[in-house]
């Protein structure tokens, strides 16, 4: 498996910290340059390489820490997402129902990443947070993972595993999912809780 990060900003710079400390080695890119990157990469950890937007997403797995509005862009920049996974981190708090067409979030993000298998995942905690150590005071630190499809969660909880949180599968987007969706001015009940787990 091969990872990037697309967004280098807060959770970008935050879930980039959770692969240096685990050394899985992970792409970072956004829409500048990889050499404006690299400083930051570099110091986060040597597995932490800046690319290009396009050579980043040669990864199988791509997390999206974009503003939610950008989503669009990143998936314009292939013309086919067929056979890679998409972990969606973003959050639509304050973006109108009506403009996600009444879905949740992710699955409106799911229609432009058309073939993709989309997750949504590692959005629920403050980028202080999730770039915390996932190992606390009574277990591992627990993320949220929820998707439309099925096959797509494991690989997903595989890596939040290696990385050391426990993963909490919700189901379908639309349905424990929702719980971890932000829309207009409301956030999903489990946004923000910090929550931890004995047992990965
Ligand atoms: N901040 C938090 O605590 C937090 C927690 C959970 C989830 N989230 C969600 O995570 C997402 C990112 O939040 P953030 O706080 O990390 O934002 P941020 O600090 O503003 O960082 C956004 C990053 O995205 C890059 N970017 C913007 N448009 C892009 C595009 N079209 N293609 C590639 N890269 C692009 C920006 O870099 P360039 O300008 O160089 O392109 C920047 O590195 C948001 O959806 C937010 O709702 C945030």
């Amino acid at each position: 498996m091969s990872y990037a990060i697309i967004g280098f900003g807060a959770v970008g710079q935050a879930l980039a910290h959770t692969f240096a400390r685990k050394n899985i080695d992970v792409a970072v890119a956004s829409r500048r340059p990889a050499e404006a990157l690299a400083p930051q990469a570099r110091a986060i950890g040597p597995g932490v390489v800046a690319k290009s937007l396009r050579d980043a997403l040669e990864a199988d797995t791509i997390i999206l820490a974009v503003p939610f509005g950008e989503h669009r862009e990143v998936a314009k920049a292939l013309p086919s997402w067929e056979g890679k996974t998409v972990i969606d981190a973003t959050n639509a708090f304050g973006v109108l129902v009506e403009e996600l067409d009444g879905l949740p979030s992710s699955a409106f993000v799911a229609k432009a990443f058309t073939g993709a298998k989309l997750v949504k995942g590692f959005n629920h905690l403050v980028a202080a947070t999730l770039a915390a150590d996932p190992i606390v005071e009574g277990g591992h630190r627990v993320v949220f993972l929820s998707s439309d499809d099925e096959d797509a969660i494991a690989p997903v909880a595989a890596l939040a595993k290696r990385l050391g949180f426990a993963p909490v599968t919700l189901g379908k987007l639309n349905e424990g999912g929702a719980l971890v969706h932000a829309r207009g001015r409301t956030w999903g009940q489990l946004i923000f809780q910090d929550l931890s787990k004995k047992e990965q």
